[in-house]
């Protein structure tokens, strides 16, 4: 396994509409693995494709506390319901920014794994967030873009900064 290379807002890069997965099989499961492996050694919580300059449909989540109950959805179709939450979110493409941000409570995912056989999961409270938080990267969205723009303008400035520090 290897460790992936995440970009970070505000890269072009996470714009990008991710493409339908069509090729199934070992590749796929050692590139989700890789995700994984990448996810908890940020560490995070959840972690698409596009973040790692991959522009298919494949997330990776994992809110248990012990780290072991890993969620792999490739080509996933979401179908919200249920009362509106606040959530106090981050992302691992905008490191050390943490903002309230509006979802369904409830979600039923229906997936396949990397080796093409169907999931179906439904989910509520931190993993329904997650997984729409996950598949908005997916169409290039990103948490950011639910706050005010005078808040996003804040965010890029910060986050410019900090990366021409470190470079
Ligand atoms: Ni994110």
């Amino acid at each position: 396994m290897s460790l992936l290379t995440i970009l970070h807002y505000p890269d072009p890069r996470l714009r990008t509409q991710a493409k339908p997965v069509s090729r199934f099989g070992e590749d796929l499961r050692k590139f989700a693995d890789d995700m994984l492996e990448t996810m908890y050694d940020a560490p995070g919580i959840g972690l698409a494709a596009t973040q790692v300059n991959v522009h298919e449909r494949i997330i990776v989540i994992d809110v248990s506390e012990n780290r072991d109950e890993p969620y792999i959805f490739v080509n996933p179709e979401l179908e919200v319901s249920g009362d509106e939450i606040d959530t106090e979110e981050g992302c691992l493409s905008v490191p050390g920014i943490y903002e309230p941000v509006t979802r369904f409570e409830r979600v039923a995912v229906t997936a396949r794994d990397p080796l093409g056989e169907p999931l179906h999961v439904e989910a509520e409270g931190l993993l329904s967030v997650c997984i729409q938080h996950e598949c908005d990267h997916l169409e290039g969205k990103l948490f950011v873009d639910y706050l005010s723009s005078l808040k996003r303008n804040r965010i890029r400035k910060k986050l410019v900064k900090q990366q021409k520090q470190r470079a």
